[in-house]
């Protein structure tokens, strides 16, 4: 039995009762292989959400459908279809004892990466805030209210038991109709909190009227907008004016969706314009909107759900015991881990795979173009490359039993020994340290970091679990490779090193050093190189009262493929707030008496209109400025190593990781898992 009484106890929606407290919260699935151009899902993209299910997990909310026709699916494209088509996810859900809720989406308004999508009134678009979108019309408005009754009926019809209206959240459309800072409508849409709600009104009235009164309807909700101007999100703790909704209003809100006919609230905080909020990064604290929500509970009588890095199953039961929340959200936790509520019922904490906020294999993905299909990427986890491809990259048994030696202890390393394990292969695994986990070690020791810790923590577990024979402080040399069937190179890269003038002093250290010892604060520090792990240092020294520098030698920071924006905007919002310098176009010439020189190009830069910004044009400007520096921190990245591949490559021999090229864990691990899913 499990610990966690409170979790593991019913909750009715509506009519709908549902086994425990757990949510699986709408992540979108719209890429041609998981989702139909009705609106239902593939087989593919039924079996991702079907294995959640299996997992334990009491609620299924699906991602995203949309309403609008247009060139994504829709589930007004084709009812008949869509009714014929979503039975299999029902079924299948169903059997496992789960609920199925899917989301309908009015869409995006401003924030939409398209500025001619409707809007409640002409506002900058959040991406391309230099082009309004325009104002939708009252007839647009009764068509969207009428789509959403449709949609909802055929939901209903294809058996599945409820529907969540997406959004008054997130600075979506319904949301922006909501906010008076975005809707600034003349007419029975805009102006008073009663008109301003009317649409989210009409679309639950009318979706009870088509399917019944006792049809479970949702609205995805946001408490705070957390908001302080366009394109302008408020960190966590920040002193700010809210340019959105505040608690007050927000709890009239909510009073009145309820009164309107809503039968729950799913909620977190945010809009586009403070987009980490609903799409939390590693950066936030651990269920950053918990007590938010739980104030905002106190207004109504329906049931509540909390999301966002919300993964602790005793901080979610005492929430529940508390009346704080009703039920618990997780979206990406069970993206990395399907099973997470099997496991707390058989209290197996240790066994999770915990989600730790990267983005990229997940909210990252889903807006990357695969250029093979010409349509989105599926929605993916860095740490687990089998989720919603549950029907292809199964860890099944090895035709031919193996012998195998997996050389590097980092994470692809132990990935690969992993799955060579699971498939049956005898793996040896040699790590010339004394310790497992590589260069995830540094850059897991960052305070807020502790998931990543975790993640460690699990790999080490798993080795012992599969019984992988770990050789710890053992070199493998290339007279080892004879002994196996197959060799897999994981030895990682190396820190590339600056031979700048006066970089040979003490003072002067790289990240990986810098990261293990944690031992600056209090200082001046100069950090050569602005990517990620150098964002994230300065955020870290920073927070340590360090006065830190970015020194960047091309035109931007955090030039990373693949970060997500809402892991940009916040690390962009922190730099700003704790006041780091960022030198852009700039190059480090020297470190001299406690002096960083570095070296500043400034070159003519037009408006947002590409034409001129002056009367006069200002040519290349090369400047020499000295900055103080106690601490110089170099972070210019990695060079693989691959001598031991080199000197032992053959057919059986199989590099990955950082060894291949350095990138981030999503690759190390996906080239891992996919090359010993083939041998
Ligand atoms: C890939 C991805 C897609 C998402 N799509 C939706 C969506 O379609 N509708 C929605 O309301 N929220 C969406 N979200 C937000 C999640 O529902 C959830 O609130 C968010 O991920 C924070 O919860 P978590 O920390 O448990 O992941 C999405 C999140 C991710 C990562
Ligand atoms: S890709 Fe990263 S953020 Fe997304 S589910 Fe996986 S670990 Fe979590």
């Amino acid at each position: 039995m499990s610990s966690y009484s409170n979790l593991f106890s019913p909750v009715k929606i509506g009519n709908v009762e549902i086994k425990n407290r757990i949510a699986m919260m709408p992540m979108g699935v719209f890429s041609p292989r998981l989702m139909n151009q009705d609106g239902s899902y593939t087989k593919d993209g039924a079996d991702y959400y079907i294995e959640r299910a299996k997992g334990g997990t009491g609620l299924i909310i699906t991602g995203l459908v949309p309403l609008p026709p247009g060139h994504l699916p829709s589930i007004v494209n084709n009812v008949e279809t869509y009714v014929e088509n979503q039975r299999y996810l029902v079924d299948g859900c169903h059997k496992y004892g789960a609920k199925v809720f899917i989301q309908i989406s009015a869409l995006s308004g401003r924030s939409s990466t398209n500025p001619a999508d409707p809007a409640p009134s002409a506002l900058p678009n959040v991406f391309d805030p230099s082009q309004n979108n325009r104002e939708m019309t009252v007839e647009e408005i009764h068509k969207y209210v009428e789509m959403f009754a449709a949609g909802a009926k055929a939901a209903k019809d294809a058996g599945i038991d409820g529907v969540e209206i997406h959004a008054v959240h997130e600075g979506y459309l319904l949301d922006q109709f909501t906010i008076a800072a975005f809707n600034h409508r003349t007419d029975e849409y805009g102006g008073s909190l009663e008109n301003r709600l009317r649409f989210p009104t009409e679309i639950v009235q009318a979706i009870k009227k088509a399917c019944g009164e006792d049809y479970p309807v949702s609205v995805r909700y946001s408490v705070y907008s957390k908001t302080k101007g366009f394109n302008r999100g408020a960190l966590p703790g920040e002193d700010y004016e809210e340019f959105g909704r505040d608690i007050e209003e927000s709890k009239i809100v909510a009073r009145k969706l309820q009164e309107a006919g809503y039968d729950m609230l799913d909620c977190d905080n945010g809009t586009y314009d403070a987009w980490y909020w609903p799409h939390p990064p590693v950066y936030m604290p651990a269920a950053c909107n918990l007590e938010d929500v739980a104030e905002l509970r106190k207004a109504v009588t329906i049931p509540v759900i909390c999301a966002g890095r919300f993964d602790d199953p005793a901080l979610a039961d005492q929430a529940i015991a508390d009346g704080k929340i009703d039920m618990m959200g997780m979206g990406r936790p069970l993206l990395a881990d399907p099973d997470m509520a099997n496991k707390w019922m058989e209290d197996r904490e240790d066994d999770i795979r915990p989600c730790i906020s990267c983005h990229f294999g997940c909210l990252a993905r889903i807006f990357q173009i695969d250029y093979a299909t010409r349509g989105t990427k599926d929605i993916s986890c860095a740490l687990n490359p089998r989720c919603a491809m549950e029907n292809h990259y199964n860890i099944t048994p090895a035709q031919k039993k193996k012998k195998v030696a997996v050389v590097g202890g980092g994470i692809a390393g132990m990935e690969a020994a992993r799955v060579c394990a699971l498939r049956g292969h005898a793996v040896d695994l040699y790590e010339k340290t004394g310790v497992l986990g590589g260069v995830f070690i540094p850059a897991a020791a960052f305070s807020f970091k502790e998931h990543d810790r975790r993640l460690i923590e699990w790999y080490r577990k798993q080795m012992k679990d599969t019984e992988v024979n770990v050789l710890l402080n053992t070199e493998f040399v290339k007279e080892d490779a004879a002994k196996y069937d197959e060799v897999f190179v994981a030895t990682g890269a190396t820190e590339n090193k600056l031979k700048t003038q006066g970089f040979d002093s003490p003072q002067v250290r790289y990240a990986v050093d810098v990261l293990m010892n944690q031992d600056i604060h209090d200082q001046n520090v100069v950090i050569v190189g602005g990517g990620l792990t150098g964002c994230e240092i300065a955020y870290d020294l920073a927070m340590k009262n360090c006065k830190v520098t970015i020194v960047e030698q091309l035109p931007e920071i955090l030039n990373v493929e693949g970060l997500a924006k809402a892991n940009y905007d916040m690390l962009r919002d922190i730099i700003d707030y704790y006041d780091v310098k960022v030198m852009k176009n700039s190059t480090v010439e020297k470190y001299e008496d406690g002096k960083v020189s570095v070296l500043e190009t400034t070159y003519n830069t037009p408006n947002i209109n590409e034409r001129a910004i002056t009367i006069s044009l200002q040519g290349i400007h090369k400047i020499v400025k000295e900055i103080p520096a106690d601490t110089v921190v170099v972070s210019v990245g990695y060079t693989e190593n691959q001598e031991l591949y080199h000197a032992i490559q053959a057919e059986n021999v199989h590099l990955i990781g950082d060894a291949d090229h350095p990138a981030n864990l999503m690759a190390a691990i996906w080239g891992a898992y996919t090359t010993a899913l083939e041998v």
